[in-house]
């Protein structure tokens, strides 16, 4: 679904990720690890074409989209969960929902409804403003918006990143059920080694820029993740 051949990025003339090698496999999960500052998330704005790729490219669902643009990428089917529960604020969780279900016709609307069915809470908070939403209703509300643009690959960012326990677990179980139900592949980058091998089918631990060890997903890994992360 997705391969990364030899990525190198970075910001203006300072690369921070390096000759990254990595494939999600069609409806298969993979999960980047990785300390703060290893360039995990530079490394998701290259696939989504926010930032340029300095050398090596970056393959979708067979096509070459190294050089496309951001919306190109959308369009194509990869949708992006940024770090840190990015809506607007200002607007009703609806509000939010229905500005990219509108440009996507009858799909769209039927997207909505499916997404809101995946995060029931949401269906009780569609009046409130995004802004006033817990951060794991606004985890919620970002996933879902993604999901009403028909992503064939969801490319997640901390998805869990300081949200409760409990919020914790519907995400991942949403997330789970969008990959058998819908068929998404996923590309997750986490800082929390446990939860993401517990889902993951592989894994990648990134340190400073550069991939440090790959393997299977599964609570066998663990060690091995956290050993390599410890370097
Ligand atoms: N906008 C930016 N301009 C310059 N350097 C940046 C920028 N954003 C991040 N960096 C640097 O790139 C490196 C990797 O950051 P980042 O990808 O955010 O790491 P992670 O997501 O793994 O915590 C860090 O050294 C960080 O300081
Ligand atoms: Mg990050």
């Amino acid at each position: 679904m997705l391969q990364l051949e030899s990525v190198t990025t970075g910001y203006g003339r300072v690369s921070v990720v390096f000759d990254v090698c990595l494939t999600v496999p069609d409806g298969k999960l993979v999960a980047v690890l990785g300390n703060n500052g290893a360039g995990k998330t530079t490394l998701l704005r290259a696939v989504m074409g926010l930032l340029p790729v300095r050398t090596g490219s970056v393959v979708f669902d067979g096509a070459d989209i190294t050089k496309l643009s951001t919306n190109k990428r959308v369009r194509r089917g990869i949708a992006y969960v940024p770090q840190g529960q990015q809506s607007f604020g200002q607007l009703t969780a609806r509000e939010n929902l229905v500005l990219i279900a509108e440009r996507h016709g009858q799909a769209g609307a039927r997207r909505m409804s499916e997404a809101l069915d995946l995060f029931p809470a949401l269906g009780g908070l569609l009046t409130r403003r995004a802004g006033l939403l817990s951060g794991g209703q606004r985890q919620q509300l970002a996933i879902a918006r993604a999901l009403i643009t028909g992503p064939k690959l969801m490319v997640l960012d901390e998805p869990t990143e300081g949200i409760q326990p409990n919020v914790v677990a519907e995400i991942q179980a949403a997330i789970s059920t969008m990959m058998s139900g819908a068929g998404i592949s996923v590309l997750m980058v986490e800082q929390h080694v446990g939860y993401a091998l517990e889902m993951a089918d592989s894994f990648a631990v990134l340190a400073s820029g550069r991939v440090m060890s790959t393997g299977a997903g599964g609570a066998a890994a663990v060690s091995q993740a956290r050993e390599a992360m410890a370097l």
